[in-house]
């Protein structure tokens, strides 16, 4: 993520994520799990705008602190269901930029905007993508040069996914999520998305793991994630697809049977596979081509399945 100027204003593209491989090893003390996950930065994007004056707060335009405000574009509160969180003191923007001018003792500044188009409880990561976006941009807007290290920590207390967008690329990420380990270049990859219209709190896909869940050995897990890199480094997709998991696809469709549905949707119009990403709802298929990606999304948006993508790895 690098800030780039727009006249006398900042911007930053906040990209999506999509989890190829993601194994639950066991619950923790902190209430939270340990996981192993490979994450991938796809082409489909926020943006988050800064300005140098506040705005004047009203209805729709939110203090951060006295001089800093905060809005998100009208045409995508109108798409969403969940409007409150997004455009409040709650979403994750606003925090990211009290935690940073905290840790750096400045006040807060300016103006930001975040135009919204990473569905929103689908699992890809568009709050946390958010999240580690603000924290870029500010630490450039703000003048504070904290370093990479000192930003990840930083992101890891906003949530568990958002240092692997600090860090940038293809990763391989444990602990919660905040240990990051990129793996480099992987092969082009083309994706179709679906998010059906059920939205799904991670908290609550994680809580039903429950505590009778056996979880998977980490020499078993590593084993796995290792071999799947390995075939997505040669782009091998074919071997690649036998590799692709995520273990909390198990409880998400006890709660919601039309995910194993949407899995075969993807798999019938040609797709290499259908998984769903991270605690979802969204489900991916890989596919050969760009073109492909987009034949696909077509014929199955024209099913009204729900919101329908056509995107590329890569940021
Ligand atoms: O860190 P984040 O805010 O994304 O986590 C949301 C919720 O998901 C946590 O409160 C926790 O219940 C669950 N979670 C978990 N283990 C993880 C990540 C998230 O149990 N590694």
């Amino acid at each position: 993520m690098v800030p780039r100027p727009v006249g006398t204003d900042w911007e930053v593209f906040a990209p999506a994520k999509l989890n190829l491989y993601l194994e639950v090893l066991g619950k923790r003390k902190d209430g939270f799990h340990d996981l192993e996950t490979l994450m991938v930065p796809v082409r489909f994007a926020d943006q988050l705008r800064w300005s140098e004056d506040p705005r004047p707060v009203n209805s729709s335009c939110y203090s951060i602190a006295d001089t800093c405000t905060f809005s998100v574009d009208s045409a995508c509160l109108a798409r969403c269901d969940s409007a409150a969180e997004l455009c409040s003191s709650r979403n994750l923007v606003c925090q990211a930029a009290l935690k940073l001018a905290q840790r750096a003792g400045v006040e807060p500044q300016g103006h930001f905007h975040l135009t919204k188009r990473i569905l929103v409880q689908a699992g890809m990561g568009g709050g946390s993508s958010d999240a580690a976006a603000a924290l870029v941009l500010a630490n450039t807007c703000w003048k504070l040069g904290l370093g990479k290290r000192e930003m990840a920590e930083l992101a890891a207390e906003l949530g568990s996914d958002v240092p692997f967008f600090i860090h940038e690329g293809p990763a391989i990420c444990r602990g919660r999520g905040e240990l990051v380990e990129p793996v480099g270049r992987l092969a082009p990859m083309h994706f179709v998305i679906v998010k059906p219209r059920l939205s799904l709190s991670t908290a609550r896909v994680f809580g039903e793991l429950g505590s009778r869940h056996s979880f998977a050995g980490l020499a078993e897990s590593a084993g796995r994630v290792g071999g799947l890199v390995r075939s997505l480094r040669r782009g091998a997709l074919g071997a690649s697809c036998r590799s692709l998991f995520n273990r909390l696809e198990g409880v998400v469709t006890k709660i919601a049977p039309e995910i194993t549905w949407l899995k075969l949707m993807l798999r019938g119009a040609g797709c290499w596979n259908g998984q769903m990403t991270g605690s979802g709802s969204a489900v991916f298929g890989l596919v050969n081509s760009a073109v492909q990606a987009r034949r696909i999304a077509r014929w199955l948006a024209a099913r009204r399945l729900g919101t329908v993508l056509a995107t590329s790895s890569g940021w």
